[in-house]
């Protein structure tokens, strides 16, 4: 059936509903159909398709093809591969006569493929994480226009956002699910110290993040991943770990390394929460002045993230009573991040710590150890 472009008031209803639509979903997947439905509607496609990037399996895929089920292809190939590789949209008159189509999924489905307007899409900070074609252009014409690429690029702009956060939320489940697999690997932590002294650094971090100005998600990131920062712990011998008094040098050497050891734990994965994590894990004892370990960083080459953990453990280390030592008293804690202060601390940390006690103290009540 032959039909015609969209009038510009039509255009504005369709991106209207759509974007009311699309703000609403929190599900990926229903935000991937409901772009392919708005980029088909817009510009009068056959189909439409959203496609995005499992670095994991360096393969694009899309779940909403219209008409289809999930369809994979690795990275570089067909035009979608190509805008991905290249950052450039294309629109391609017969695909059959361009060298980079790729027709095995024509050839699977039975469907030809004949117009294709491809564009890549990029998130917030400029990385492109996927890709928008529609298929099979339903005018008399035939064919996909510039003005066509243009509509496409804006309904890609528009469902960016909300495709970018629901995207967000999908890596932090994915991630979850792989922290909760590494755990069990590794088994049961050996250490004495509880659950509640993870869970008590990763909300100190949290508070000291948005103190400090951190964007609510990266602060979020840091709440996630600030209680793996002693995961390479589960390397050191009880013995040690759990030793009663005084560690020998040879002793404390060994517990120095679960800082490298977090690290490659957690260094090679792909997502980026566990990048973060290993950040944490490797650098929560270097010091503001450089004397830290494992590599002697110093200042802002310490990552935030390393900074802010260092002041939320020291801080639990030391309210908190430990196999080596007893809790401290408030007023000796305090007169020693005053003393830190710029030593082992980051000065602004520290005066965020300062601004946040009241609020660092209520969370120590409501979060502390069984007698
Ligand atoms: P942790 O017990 O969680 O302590 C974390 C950090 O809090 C320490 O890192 C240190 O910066 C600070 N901290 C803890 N207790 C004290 C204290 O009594 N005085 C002062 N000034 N700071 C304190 P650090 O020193 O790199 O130690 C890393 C980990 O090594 C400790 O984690 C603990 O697991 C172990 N460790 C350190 N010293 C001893 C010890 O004498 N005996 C035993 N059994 N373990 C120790
Ligand atoms: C495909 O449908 O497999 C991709 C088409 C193309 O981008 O060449
Ligand atoms: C802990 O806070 O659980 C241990 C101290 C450390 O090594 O950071
Ligand atoms: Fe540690
Ligand atoms: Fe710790």
């Amino acid at each position: 059936m032959v039909r015609t472009d969209l009038s510009s008031d039509q255009l504005l209803s369709v991106i209207f509903d759509y974007m009311a639509k699309i703000s609403g979903e929190s599900r990926l997947a229903g935000v991937l159909v409901l772009m392919a439905n708005m980029g088909r509607e817009m510009i009068v496609a056959d189909r439409c398709a959203v496609w995005l990037i499992d670095e994991a399996n360096e393969e694009l895929y899309t779940t909403v093809a219209h008409g289809v089920k999930e369809i994979r292809v690795p990275y570089g190939i067909g035009l979608v591969g190509h805008a991905i590789a290249t950052g450039e949209p294309s629109i391609v008159d017969d695909a059959y006569a361009d060298p980079r189509h790729h027709a095995e999924n024509d050839r699977k489905t039975g469907y030809v493929t004949r117009s294709v307007v491809t564009i890549p899409f990029r998130n917030h900070d400029g990385r492109i994480i996927g890709a928008y074609q529609a298929v099979n252009k339903m005018t008399a014409a035939g064919k996909f226009t510039e003005k066509d690429l243009e509509l496409l690029s804006l309904a890609a702009s528009y469902a960016g956002k909300s495709l970018e956060s629901v995207m967000l939320h999908q890596e932090i489940v994915d991630t979850q699910r792989e922290i909760i697999a590494t755990m069990g690997q590794i088994g049961e932590s050996r250490s004495k110290e509880t659950a509640l002294h993870v869970r008590r650094v990763a909300e100190y971090s949290h508070v000291l993040a948005l103190r400090l100005g951190l964007d609510p998600r990266e602060a979020d990131v840091l709440r996630t991943v600030s209680p793996m920062h002693d995961i390479g712990k589960v390397a050191i011998p009880d013995a040690v770990l759990n030793k009663p008094g005084k560690l020998t040098e040879a002793e404390f050497e060994l517990i120095k390394s679960h800082t490298d050891i977090g690290y490659r734990l957690l260094k090679g994965s792909r997502r980026d929460l566990l990048g973060a994590a290993a950040i944490v894990a490797g650098q929560h004892h270097e010091k503001w002045d450089g004397s830290g370990y494992p590599n002697g960083l110093k200042g802002e080459e310490i990552h935030i993230f390393g900074r802010i953990t260092a002041v939320a453990d020291v801080f639990d280390a030391l309210s908190t009573e430990r196999v080596y030592k007893s809790a401290w008293p408030i007023e000796r804690i305090e007169r020693w991040f005053r003393e830190e202060r710029g030593r082992h601390f980051d000065p602004v940390v520290v005066d965020a710590f300062f601004d946040e006690l009241p609020r660092l103290l209520e969370l120590r009540e409501s979060l502390k150890d069984e007698a």
